[in-house]
């Protein structure tokens, strides 16, 4: 039933004009993982891999996220369900336009509502600002969790912007992220 509703809703995103970037778009980018697990990943929106393999993080951004995830012991297929706040790739994978995350909002919300899970990892700032305060910075919050409407919401660094923090030290921003996806990995076990 659950699986049905979200082949359902791929096949709208499939279909959907709504915002000017279904013109350029190869494939709109709709989830991984699985639909019964208790995480909820949102990104920013397809790259160019994404878009030509129709999957959210399967460039170099997803495989450093692969890597962090095995660090924390989430298993990405099994443990997670992935998606963007776009399901269509911006050109140059410049930042979603205001009215591009409105027209996509309503798939993100149902996608939610359908998988209805435990955790929401708001990864990097356009994730973050559509649930949590625009105010916020994600070098002061991530890590901690938000409760709104009966959902626990928690910002992580974006794996775009680790890509470009290489240190190993305790405190730099991959061995924070690590630790950040340990936390909600045990959030989910209770
Ligand atoms: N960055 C994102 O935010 N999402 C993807 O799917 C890939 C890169």
């Amino acid at each position: 039933m659950l699986n049905e509703e979200l082949k359902k809703l791929e096949k709208e995103v499939h279909s959907c004009k709504a915002c000017p970037l279904f013109e350029s778009r190869i494939n709109t980018v709709f989830s991984d993982g699985s639909s019964s697990a208790k995480i909820v990943l949102i990104g920013e929106a397809p790259g160019a891999d994404e878009d030509k393999l129709g999957k959210p993080f399967v460039g170099r951004a997803g495989k450093l996220l692969d890597e962090l995830l095995k660090l924390a012991e989430i298993n990405r297929q099994e443990d997670l369900y992935i998606i963007n706040t776009l399901k269509c790739r911006p050109p140059q994978n410049r930042k979603p336009k205001k009215e591009e995350k409105l027209a996509c909002e309503k798939f993100l919300k149902k996608q939610i509502e359908l998988v209805n899970p435990k955790v929401i990892v708001l990864c990097g700032a356009t994730a973050m600002e559509s649930f949590l305060d625009k105010s916020l910075k994600i070098s002061k919050v991530r890590g901690s969790v938000f409760e709104i409407e009966n959902r626990k919401f928690v910002p992580i660094f974006h794996p775009s912007y680790l890509l470009r923090q290489h240190s190993k030290e305790e405190n730099a921003p991959r061995s924070l992220t690590v630790k950040d996806l340990k936390m909600i990995k045990k959030m989910t076990l209770f």
